[in-house]
């Protein structure tokens, strides 16, 4: 019985620590590599910018201004409607991932 609880124990603790930190590279991949690959280049949809080389404060600073509309260009609408659904956590987990590219 002692062991069950502790098998129980751990995955709990899993789940939890799993729900709670996002995973930057991962939704780097599912959400923004279509369109930035690799950071070293971009698709045309993707406004030809380059993210890798930008530190990961620069990146939050320009994804929070896509936010509120005050960073951009002339395809800003485009990265708003990227960035309108993400958390503030999902935010820094990007800009976290990018600047370590
Ligand atoms: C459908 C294509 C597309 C997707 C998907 C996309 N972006 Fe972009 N991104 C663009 C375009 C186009 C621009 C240039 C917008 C402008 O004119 O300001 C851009 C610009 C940026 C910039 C500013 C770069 C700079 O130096 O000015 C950052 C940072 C960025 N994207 C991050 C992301 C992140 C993080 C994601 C995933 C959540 C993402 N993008 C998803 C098309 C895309």
């Amino acid at each position: 019985m002692k062991k069950v609880f502790a098998v129980l124990t751990l995955v709990l603790c899993f789940g939890v620590t799993a729900a709670f930190a996002v995973d930057g590279a991962g939704l780097y991949k599912t959400r923004c590599a279509k369109c930035h690959r690799d950071g070293s280049e971009s698709s045309n949809a993707g406004g030809g910018v380059v993210l890798k080389g930008q530190s990961a404060d620069e990146i939050e600073m320009k994804l929070n201004g896509y936010v509120d509309g005050s960073y951009g260009g002339k395809k800003k609408a485009l990265m708003s409607r990227m960035v309108a659904k993400l958390s503030a956590e999902e935010i820094k987990a990007l800009a976290a991932h990018i600047g370590s590219l």
